[in-house]
């Protein structure tokens, strides 16, 4: 079995082929971020002109790279949201023409749930599952119990972590996208110069919160260039605090969040870990240790697969398709698409 998967909700354009024995035949991602730098974000109009400029040659080289053709798949996979609703538009409609040309099933698939799935491709993790999801626009505990069927346990409060990443790379002047070049910038610090706030700390529940940490890096930095230049060292040390503080977060609200699984779920046995923040070897490390604590196996997707990219899409369409989950030629791109909503 062959699902041609394509993404389009955010500033990646990418097409993939996976079959149904879990092998990637081939993964096409082609990023705009030189698009977007000069904005220090992603500009959603740009984003979906340079998703419909490039598609076509993005599917086309997907199916080369696979020695396939269009009529050699089963079924036709896009990001059917949540996203920047121009882009989904775009990924959408062209799955649609052709799964309708071709005669193929079309299945629309929620972003977030081809992060959550995606290390059963990768590592064939068995349900129940608990998945921390952490990207750019989210961060949330679920317990994953089986395609389509999530249980939220908990989500920020306010900002993502990916965000957070984000801004405070953007405060220290470190270039965009933000995650990868602070974890860079960190490389050379020292993780224990600076301290910053722990939100949410001895709160008995697994939501989280970043906006007061934000704050806390915000105040620091501001008095530091008070004071002085603000030297690449003290760069170095502010980047690796801020992400061992994260480390700190995640250590103290999973401890709460995986009690809360064990209770419900008692024969899930890993912490699977997803998004385009789960590509920070750091954070990888720590929640190595976290998971190590409470007695499950940590399960991290290579970190190509933790950001965006279509096999993710074509893997959850074909845990989809082959249940007989397949959608109407009438699905509506979703801005707005929670993970624990079904198909509309
Ligand atoms: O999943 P993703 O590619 O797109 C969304 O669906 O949001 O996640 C993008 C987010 C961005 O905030 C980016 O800065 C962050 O993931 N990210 C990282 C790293 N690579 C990407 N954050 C920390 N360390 C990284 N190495
Ligand atoms: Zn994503």
């Amino acid at each position: 079995m062959l699902v041609l998967g394509i993404e389009t909700s955010c500033d990646e354009t990418a097409a993939a082929i996976v079959s149904d024995g879990r092998e990637i035949l081939s993964n096409i991602v082609l990023s705009q971020t030189d698009d977007h730098a000069a904005f220090g974000g992603v500009v959603p109009e740009i984003a979906a002109r340079a998703h419909a400029h490039h598609l076509d040659a993005i599917i086309r080289e997907a199916l080369a790279v696979a020695g396939k053709d269009l009529s050699d798949m089963d079924a036709i996979a896009a990001t059917g949201g949540p996203g920047l609703i121009g882009g989904v538009i775009v990924g959408v409609l062209t799955a649609k023409a052709i799964a309708a040309v071709q005669q193929k099933p079309f299945v629309a698939v929620n972003h977030l749930e081809g992060h959550a799935l995606t290390a059963r491709l990768t590592n064939d993790v068995q349900f129940p599952y608990l998945l921390l999801l952490v990207s750019g626009g989210h961060c949330q505990l679920l317990a994953v119990e089986g395609v389509g069927k999530y249980t939220k346990l908990g989500g920020t409060m306010d900002d993502a972590l990916g965000e957070a990443f984000d801004k405070t790379a953007k405060l220290l002047g470190l270039g965009f996208p933000g995650g990868p070049a602070l974890e860079k910038t960190a490389l050379n610090g020292d993780p224990h110069r600076y301290n910053f706030v722990i939100p949410l700390k001895g709160r008995p529940d697994s939501n989280f919160s970043f906006s007061g940490f934000k704050t806390s890096i915000r105040t620091e930095v501001v008095k530091l260039a008070e004071q002085g230049d603000v030297t690449p060292q003290m760069k170095a040390d502010l980047s690796a605090s801020f992400q061992r503080c994260v480390g700190d977060i995640l250590q103290e609200r999973l401890q709460w969040g995986i009690r809360q699984f064990k209770e419900r779920w008692p024969n899930g046995t890993a912490l699977v870990v997803a998004g385009g923040v789960a590509a920070n070897t750091y954070l990888r490390g720590r929640l190595t240790d976290i998971a190590a604590e409470h007695d499950l196996a940590l399960v991290v997707p290579p970190a190509k697969l933790c950001t965006d990219n279509a096999a993710m899409i074509a893997w959850a369409g074909l845990e989809h398709f082959r249940l007989g989950n397949v959608s109407s030629l009438d699905f509506n791109p979703r801005a707005r698409w929670p993970l624990d909503e079904a198909a509309a």
